[in-house]
């Protein structure tokens, strides 16, 4: 047994959530039910980032007060995890006493270390990212509401850290993934690293943690947010907590901040005097079209009309298996209902519909025994034996959707067996033999379901309980014959419209 712990980033309360922040949750839900499944003492965190400028500004949008607008939003976040079934450990807002205390004591901490100086800057800021740029920055054009400011300001020496924070990655090369986010980040450390402002005059921007040793400053979004990784498993309030969860197992995210924590948190992290998360994982872009999907350009599908329409099990395994690790995936309809219709109906849902209405009428609905195996049903169990041991190390990697790919690859070749023995024809000369090939189909949907339960919990725990195998490893033999199936409804219908 051993530990996982796991967080998603916490996401900025400016607007409700959209697929793109269900994805991440969902992928860190899945991951953590798949090792507690395994045994392993996990903690999954995550939360909401309420400071900062972009929150502030769509609070006064709404002509409301900052947090009154977070207060607002946050249920949005809560109810849309509840109904994707997500199991989070703990939830945390960077609003609450616990997480001020914890932002204050380390910037203090490491104020007193000498890692953080006062500075005159001027240069060219970009108001839509909240921070200073470079000249090459503002030449790219990619940054909006770029303005020239001159400001006194709070500074962490970043640059202090850069070749220990390139030492670890070059000794550690499982730390950032996958390898070509990796090269990325190496090849922006090349260039020298600037020291990173961490704060805003509150005259300018006043949504924020005051700084403890400057009252007329609150610190950067970003030094506040990043510290929620260690705050929500008591950081400087439970020590023995903290030491049983510390260093974090992987970070998740988009690629879009995976700079934020491979340079800013672990160089954080050095000055704090804490060891770094084992593993950041940048996973792709949910893209509409060629662009991403994102509240600033209007194209972001609600989560919550898919699940309305197609159930939570449908969206959980769409998202699961169509973005392949590392890269972007296009989110459109039609592909949900292709892959809905050809995976979940047509494979999986066709299985059970088969074995339960083959035990139903030459078995009473008993499952049957099974007696000696064929060629061909040896072939079923090598590959069902072989697939928990798959996945697990597939699951290691992130490469979930390549774990759903094995199961149903098992589930296909199920149908396929049953296609070709034909146990309806069987079963009128040699009933026991139909009985072995239908054990060992419904046997193979019952792994395949367990093993796919951190995916679709909420459908695979139905297919258990009409098998009455619920809590039964997925280990071949598991399943009772003489148990009677339990009465289903199609679990997957078919999606028949096309959609727009
Ligand atoms: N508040 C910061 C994170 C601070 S973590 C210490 C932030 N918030 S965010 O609301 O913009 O969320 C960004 C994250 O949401 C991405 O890294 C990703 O996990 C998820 N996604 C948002 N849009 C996405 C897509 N279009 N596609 C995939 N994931 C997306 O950044």
């Amino acid at each position: 047994m051993s530990k996982f712990y796991i967080t998603t980033p916490i996401y900025y309360v400016n607007d409700k959530p959209h697929i793109g922040h269900a994805y991440t949750t969902i992928l860190a839900d899945v991951l953590t039910r798949f090792h507690r499944r395994a045994g392993d003492e996990v903690f999954f965190l995550t939360g909401l980032d309420e400071h900062g400028q972009k929150v502030q500004q769509a609070a006064q949008k709404r002509g409301m007060s900052e947090q009154a607008h977070c207060d607002d939003l946050a249920p949005r976040f809560l109810d849309l995890w509840k109904k994707l079934g997500i199991e989070y450990s703990d939830f945390i807002r960077t609003t609450q006493d616990r997480h001020v205390k914890v932002v204050q004591d380390a910037l203090q901490k490491v104020y007193d270390k000498g890692d953080i100086y006062a500075d005159e800057y001027e240069g060219w800021y970009s108001v839509a990212e909240e921070r200073f740029i470079t000249e090459a920055e503002k030449e790219s054009g990619a940054f909006r509401d770029v303005k020239m400011l001159k400001e006194r300001n709070w500074f962490f020496r970043m640059s202090k850290y850069q070749q220990a924070l390139i030492d670890h990655i070059n000794a550690h090369p499982g730390f950032i993934q996958p390898d070509h986010r990796k090269n990325e980040i190496l090849g922006f450390l090349k260039k020298p690293l600037a020291d990173l402002c961490i704060s805003r005059p509150k005259a300018r921007m006043s949504w924020g943690i005051e700084l403890p040793f400057d009252k007329e400053y609150v610190t950067y979004v970003w030094f506040d947010a990043l510290l929620n990784y260690v705050t929500g498993i008591g950081y400087g309030a439970d020590e023995e907590k903290f030491k049983m969860w510390w260093p974090a197992t992987v970070h998740l995210m988009a690629k879009d901040i995976l700079t934020t924590h491979s340079v800013y948190w672990t160089t954080m992290l050095f000055s704090l005097g804490l060891p770094l998360p084992e593993r950041i994982f940048a996973h792709g872009w949910w893209l509409i079209g060629e662009t991403k999907m994102s509240k600033s350009l209007g194209n972001v599908v609600n989560p919550l009309d898919l699940i309305d329409q197609y159930g939570v099990d449908a969206v959980r395994y769409f998202l699961m298996r169509e973005m392949v690790l590392g890269q972007d995936a296009n989110f459109n309809l039609e592909a949900f209902v292709k892959r809905y219709n050809s995976d979940l109906a047509n494979d999986f849902g066709n299985l059970l519909n088969r074995v339960s209405g083959l035990i139903g009428k030459y078995f009473d609905k008993n499952i049957p025994g099974c007696e000696t195996l064929s060629a061909d049903d040896e072939a079923v169990t090598q590959i069902a034996k072989a697939l928990p041991e798959k996945v697990k190390e597939l699951v290691a990697c992130f490469a979930v959707h390549d774990a759903i790919e094995e199961v149903m690859k098992l589930v296909r070749f199920v149908n396929a067996y049953l296609e070709k023995q034909a146990p309806w024809k069987v079963a009128k000369a040699d009933l026991p033999r139909a009985g072995t090939i239908l054990y060992v189909a419904t046997e193979s949907l019952r792994i395949s379901a367990v093993l796919l339960s951190p995916v679709m919990p909420s459908r695979t725990d139905t297919i258990l309980d009409i098998l009455s195998a619920k809590g039964a490893e997925p280990v071949w033999g598991k399943l009772i014959s003489g148990v009677t199936l339990k009465s289903h409804d199609a679990l997957f219908p078919r999606i028949e419209q096309e959609a727009a």
